[in-house]
């Protein structure tokens, strides 16, 4: 039987230890950190995602600034409230929710959070602190998901060194961090995407699989190796029939199940340690502020 890596239980546990550390910053300073959250019109996806963030939030003691913008809001007076909230002291950590309208560019938009608010990791500055930067640095902002992807794997107490890591999926939300990350754990990495040749092939070679390609249960029993370890970032939502829908990941567990030393749920994998590691990042971003 795999190990199931519960992202729920592990999430919990990290969340457990930020409530713990934020109840200690109160204590010290006086202050609670803040995290704004900018979510521009009305996706549906995004709504549930803004919604779960908030909630977690709260719940280890972080205050939470809501900004919900309607879809038509334009560029300068998104960049505007950004830099209001790059000024504001209460403010800790920025989150500005992707995708945003056709009508505004998000890498603008995104440069224009201060690096050290930048609770995604998503600025260029963050981007390259990530690929130079030492293996345990706790001053980086690291991307959320890819993070998140990392702690489950970390839970299995297996030697990373030397292991062949395959990604599948080129985003610089997840694929590009992932490996990263990856390569700084010492894994030899190889990002697959849409145009790779024999993809099926070197997935099979996999020790490590991390796919994140945003297509339901496309991995299957073919693609993966006898033993290896699947981390999956896919959240799918699937028609049974006319009334029901589910959630998927980007792998037919059933099938590979059977195959694997350990896998992650869909739900209750990564989605949980996503929103784990924007608490890590907001509660970093404080003490980078306060404690030096
Ligand atoms: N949209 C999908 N994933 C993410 C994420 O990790 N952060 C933000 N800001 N938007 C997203």
């Amino acid at each position: 039987m795999p190990r199931i890596l519960d992202g729920k239980k592990v999430a919990q546990k990290l969340k457990d230890q930020l409530k713990v550390e934020i109840e200690n910053i109160k204590l010290k300073f006086n202050r609670t950190p803040g995290l704004a959250v900018i979510q521009v019109g009305n996706v549906a996806a995004s709504s549930v995602y803004v919604k779960a963030k908030t909630k977690a939030a709260k719940e280890v003691g972080i205050n939470v600034i809501d900004h919900h913008l309607e879809e038509s809001t334009n560029q300068n007076d998104l960049i505007n409230l950004i830099n209001e909230l790059n000024n504001n002291d209460d403010v800790n950590g920025i989150l500005v929710q992707l995708p945003l309208p056709n009508h505004i560019n998000e890498e603008m938009v995104l440069n224009s959070i201060a690096p050290d608010k930048d609770a995604d990791g998503f600025h260029p500055l963050n981007v390259g602190k990530l690929s130079i930067s030492q293996k345990n640095d706790e001053s980086l902002m690291i991307p959320c998901t890819p993070y998140g992807c990392l702690l489950l794997l970390r839970e299995l107490n297996v030697d990373l060194v030397g292991k062949n890591a395959v990604v599948i999926g080129r985003s610089n939300i997840v694929g590009k961090p992932m490996a990263q990350l990856l390569l700084k754990e010492s894994c030899t990495v190889t990002t697959v995407h849409s145009k790779t040749k024999n993809i099926e092939s070197i997935c099979k070679n996999a020790d490590i699989l991390i796919a994140a390609i945003g297509k339901p249960e496309f991995v299957n029993k073919d693609w993966v190796k006898e033993g290896a370890i699947i981390i999956d970032v896919g959240i799918n939502r699937i028609k049974i029939n006319e009334e029901k829908s589910k959630l998927v990941g980007d792998v037919l567990f059933s099938e590979v199940e059977n195959k694997v030393s350990a896998i992650s749920p869909v739900p209750g994998g990564v989605g949980p340690m996503t929103i784990a590691c924007l608490l890590r990042n907001t509660t970093a971003a404080f003490k980078l502020k306060n404690y030096n």
